[in-house]
């Protein structure tokens, strides 16, 4: 320890002045951890720059679930090798869920040699001291862990003053046959409820208007820890801290969503009425081979049980097309299901073979046959999202307005507690304030209006 200290002192005033940049793959859950690297960094004295090539520190946190999120980065970090030969001094580094695999670390190892440094979704907190052992040894740091090192209230920076995620658990238990999450991230740990309730509790108080609780299933949240907590009597607490505006949470499982989680959210205002519950398919014999533990009749009462409750509940999905055992039977199931429910929005995969899945040793199907249904299912859902979107029109919304409009430097946008993507004529000061929008205009997408009182 005492080594440790003597060696921070001999960089006191090595950050200074230099910039970092840090490139994001993946979920919300990489992002939080991206604000929790960034915390780090800036606390060794670095500060942050949106362009990577002025940047000393340069880092990719990366993401596994499909193999493109994977070719992207090969791609982004070959692109860097002249700068590193023209800057040898600046260093980049490569962290996140790639890094808990041993064949994507040899090739980082073998063939990007301009890479310095490399860590896991697992030992965060330990940057700082590898920066260090990279600078004094002047090696290459591989430095990544299969148990968590990382302290369960690590401080994090945030994309900006009114809005935050909270991490409630972390890994992942259900071994979706296709999915490569549970071996990236390990076995699913709930956090205390009084840690993030505490957590919480502080945001409220610096300001923050929005919470998003991040799981990989917030609905098994408490079921395997010592403590005895559910996922509503958690969100039911959170909800009830004074001046908490908005509260979301991600992801659900169908298989664990109950009755009860439904009840706190109609009671609770500040519960944002959107949810996201990933569909995969709508075959129940895909569903089974997914090991997803639920029908599509079981999906159809959860949405039902949804919209009873709460009429104008917005409901977004995933789903994956070409799973390997998939039947042109099956995919028309999907279709089916996706016309039943009418989604407000989804994200949709073709299926993306994972290497070590229990998925990835059956035969992927042809690519044609991949690609056709997956032009199928856009054309069924698009006009699905245009008229749900359409319903919106004349009426008025509140809107917590995020950022300058990316298509229109004279507009905003923000969300809805719908989680509508909004667009709107109001002037910068707005930006973090929930304001009351009248809708005139729609796309499959988004939606525009006009601020009224
Ligand atoms: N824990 C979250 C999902 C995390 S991954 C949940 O279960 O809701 C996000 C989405 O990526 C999944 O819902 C799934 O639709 C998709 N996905 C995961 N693995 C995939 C693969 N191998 N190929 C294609 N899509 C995949
Ligand atoms: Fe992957 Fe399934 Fe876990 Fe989601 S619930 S992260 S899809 S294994
Ligand atoms: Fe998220 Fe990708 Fe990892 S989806 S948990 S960043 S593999």
């Amino acid at each position: 320890m005492i080594e440790d200290k003597k060696i921070f002192e001999k960089y006191n005033d090595f950050f200074k002045g230099k910039k970092y940049n840090i490139t994001t793959f993946g979920c919300q859950m990489n992002e939080h951890d991206s604000e929790r690297i960034s915390f780090l960094l800036e606390k060794l004295g670095y500060t942050k720059t949106d362009d990577r090539s002025k940047a000393d520190f340069i880092l990719f946190n990366t993401c596994l679930v499909r193999e493109n999120a994977e070719l992207k980065l090969y791609g982004q970090i070959g692109s860097l090798k002249k700068i590193k030969q023209e800057h040898p001094d600046k260093i980049i580094s490569v962290s996140g869920c790639m890094m808990q695999t041993t064949d994507a670390r040899k090739i980082i190892e073998e063939k990007y040699k301009n890479v310095d440094i490399v860590f896991g979704t697992k030992n965060i907190n330990k940057l700082p001291k590898l920066i260090l052992e990279y600078l004094e040894t002047g090696k290459r740091v591989f430095d990544v862990s299969t148990e968590y090192e990382l302290n369960d209230f690590v401080e994090y920076n945030n994309k900006n003053n009114f809005q935050a995620y909270v991490n409630i658990m972390r890994g992942c238990d259900n071994f979706c046959s296709y999915c490569i999450v549970p071996y990236a991230r390990g076995r699913e740990e709930s956090r205390r409820p009084s840690d993030i309730i505490e957590e919480c509790n502080s945001l409220v108080e610096r300001g923050f208007k929005e919470i998003t609780l991040l799981g990989q299933n917030v609905n098994s949240y408490g079921n395997k820890s010592k403590f005895n907590a559910s996922f509503p009597e958690l969100l039911d607490k959170i909800a009830n801290i004074n001046g908490l505006e908005r509260l979301r949470f991600i992801s659900s499982h169908p298989k664990d969503l109950t009755k009860d989680l439904i009840d706190v959210m109609k009671k609770n205002n500040n519960i944002c009425k959107s949810f996201h519950l990933p569909l995969q398919s709508g075959s129940d014999k895909v569903l089974n081979e997914m090991n997803r533990h639920y029908t599509s009749e079981k999906y159809l009462e959860l949405v039902k049980m949804l919209r009873n409750s709460m009429p104008d509940i917005s409901i977004t999905t995933d789903i994956i097309v070409g799973y390997p055992t998939e039947t042109e039977e099956d995919f028309l199931q999907t279709l089916e299901i996706c016309k039943k429910v009418e989604f407000d929005s989804a994200f949709t995969f073709e299926y993306s073979p994972r290497p070590g899945t229990r998925a990835s040793k059956l035969k992927s199907l042809e690519k044609e046959i991949v690609q056709d249904r997956f032009e199928r299912l856009l054309n069924v859902l698009y006009p699905i999202f245009n008229k749900k979107n359409k319903e919106y029109l004349g009426k008025t919304v509140q809107v917590l307005l995020e950022e300058k409009s990316k298509n229109d430097s004279e507009m905003l946008s923000g969300r809805t507690d719908t989680n509508k993507l909004v667009h709107v004529k109001a002037p910068i000061s707005k930006i973090g304030e929930i304001v009351n929008v009248k809708i005139k205009k729609h796309t499959s997408f988004t939606l525009e209006g006009d601020m009224v009182d």
